[in-house]
């Protein structure tokens, strides 16, 4: 068993971008690089958690086995789905960290041979999209009627505009999704995609009261401290 805070805990990370195929050689594919998940599921095993990491597509070499590690890996929205509520119900985690980009749209039809084109017209095809389940938004909803872990945490990458700020549309998410904590990262800078580097604000909800924490740093910095609120939020006790 590991030592830390989050000894004796379980904790399901997700991470990574879904790939969502069209034809046997094409995708509909996301800029997720999956460092932050990779960060969040090491900053939870240093915590000394038992870590489930459901792998999507990552840009970086999966993590080494290890004592307290179990890997999985799920390349579409609905075989992500799959796994999570699998690992909900058989390893009754105590938190769920949905880090991975999820696609919300997959093409509609997958095609059994590659989609060709005629070489003697200029037409292309149209791809027409269906809406993926939102698995944040089911795992909330499992927990309802289920139980399920303690903690749920989502993340959202907003640019913020000019009706509203970064904080302003993380808290709306917040509701809406019905999670614990979200953290929000600020796209739109260098920061983020494919990068070591973040500046995100953690918020998180107890009832009515919502603290935001602002974290500007290595994304191991962020996962370090997502990992301080969740082994210190009053239902992991
Ligand atoms: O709504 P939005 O995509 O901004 O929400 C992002 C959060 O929701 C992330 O935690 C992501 O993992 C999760 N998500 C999901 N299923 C989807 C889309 C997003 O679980 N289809």
């Amino acid at each position: 068993a590991g030592a830390g805070p989050l000894a004796g805990r379980r904790v399901v990370v997700t991470a990574g971008g879904t790939r969502e195929p069209l034809d046997p050689v094409r995708f509909l594919g996301n800029r997720s690089s999956g460092k932050q998940g990779l960060a969040v599921a090491r900053a939870a095993l240093d915590a000394g958690a038992e870590v489930t990491l459901l792998l999507a597509h990552l840009e970086v070499q999966p993590p080494a086995e290890e004592p307290r590690l179990t890997v999985r890996h799920a390349g579409t929205a609905l075989q992500l789905r799959d796994a999570v509520l699998a690992a909900l119900e058989e390893e009754s985690p105590d938190a769920l960290v949905m880090t991975a980009a999820v696609a919300d749209f997959r093409p509609g039809e997958y095609r059994e041979s590659k989609i060709k084109k005629d070489p003697d017209a200029d037409d292309a095809p149209v791809i027409e999209l269906v809406r993926n389940p939102d698995i944040l938004r089911q795992a909330v909803e499992r927990r309802a009627s289920a139980g399920g872990p303690a903690l749920i945490v989502g993340f959202a990458a907003e640019t913020g505009s000019a009706e509203a700020g970064v904080a302003e549309l993380g808290l709306a998410k917040l509701r809406s999704k019905g999670c614990d904590l979200l953290v929000v990262n600020q796209v739109g800078t260098d920061l983020v995609f494919g990068s070591d580097r973040t500046a995100a604000t953690i918020l998180s909800r107890r009832g009515d009261r919502t603290d935001a924490d602002d974290v500007v740093g290595g994304k191991d910095d962020l996962a370090r401290r997502l990992m301080e609120l969740i082994a210190s939020h009053p239902a992991m006790r």
